[in-house]
């Protein structure tokens, strides 16, 4: 049996985020951005490109992807990786929905 123990954190509700918009949450130094994705869905990376640290929270949202603003790096929002021939990975963080509550897990 697994015995780790994951700690939820309720950090708002899904009306808190914008469609196609994002999010962001302190953790203590660490940035973190919630995504909301047009049918709803979503998802938690810390907000820094792995390119030069563009704060993807500011991106563009489209096809579970989020577009960063700074040089148009395409960042998957499921993984943090970076797509195309661009290489590099955000940090990704677990979020789901219970009910219209966000929860992410820190
Ligand atoms: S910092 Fe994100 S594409 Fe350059």
């Amino acid at each position: 049996m697994n015995a780790v123990t994951q700690n939820w954190v309720m950090i708002g509700t899904l009306e808190d985020i914008p469609r196609l918009g994002a999010r962001c949450i302190e953790n203590g130094e660490t940035k973190i951005a919630v995504f909301r994705t047009a049918d709803d869905r979503v998802f938690a990376l810390e907000d820094k490109c792995p390119h030069k640290n563009g704060p993807l929270s500011q991106g563009i949202v489209h096809d579970g992807c989020v577009t960063c603003p700074l040089h148009n790096w395409v960042i998957s929002l499921e993984t943090g990786a970076a797509q195309g021939a661009d290489e590099g990975v955000a940090a990704s963080y677990p979020v789901k929905l219970d009910g219209d509550k966000v929860l992410l897990c820190l």
